[in-house]
């Protein structure tokens, strides 16, 4: 048997996407197959991106797709060509964090971390759309989420918190933050 053919790379069919990540045009071609998971982490070298379930229940790949959050683990990376994908590099400007990432920090809504930028993901899309959410609307809002080690309150927490403050912050200062996470 020869040991060649078994090492040889199948010619396997690719397709051309153009997708905006994080504000920068990424154009490649990828296999029909590929997770929109694996490319934002082995493509695009976006480790935030965590994969956990890989079966949409536990939220840690969760990324904005045109501002809708997405299980990106659920998702072809040829499904989202001409979108705008954000995940949660793109929402730190110049190295300052964004309000829900600082109030994520503030509130200690974390221990391992693991779930953290799919919970920060979904909080970006339910302030987005809700900028004033009661605590159902919260939990509501969160339910596709799941933490394993730290409990949910000072996850919910720091929602209400980021909320405030986002409230608070000058339009001017909202709006840099809205372009810079390229979320139309
Ligand atoms: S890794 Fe996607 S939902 Fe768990
Ligand atoms: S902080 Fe560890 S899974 Fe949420």
């Amino acid at each position: 048997m020869s040991s060649e053919s078994s090492t040889q790379s199948l010619d396997r069919p690719t397709e051309e996407i153009t997708v905006s990540v994080n504000g920068e045009a990424v154009s490649t071609s990828v296999e029909p197959r590929l997770k929109l998971s694996d490319f934002l982490r082995q493509e695009c070298g976006l480790r935030g991106v965590r994969v956990g379930c890989e079966h949409g229940v536990c939220g840690a790949c969760t990324v904005l797709v045109d501002g809708k959050s997405t299980k990106s683990c659920l998702t072809y990376a040829v499904q989202v060509d001409g979108s705008e994908v954000t995940t949660v590099e793109g929402l730190s400007t110049d190295g300052d964090l964004h309000p829900i990432q600082e109030a994520f920090h503030q509130e200690h809504a974390l221990q391992c971390g693991f779930c953290t930028s799919g919970f920060v993901m979904a909080t970006k899309e339910l302030l987005d759309r809700n900028p004033d959410p009661d605590e159902e609307a919260i939990e509501e809002g969160l339910a596709d989420n799941i933490c394993r080690c730290t409990g949910y309150q000072n996850i919910y927490s720091a929602v209400d918190r980021a909320a405030e403050e986002l409230m608070d912050a000058p339009s001017d200062d909202l709006e840099d933050r809205t372009d810079s996470a390229g979320d139309a």
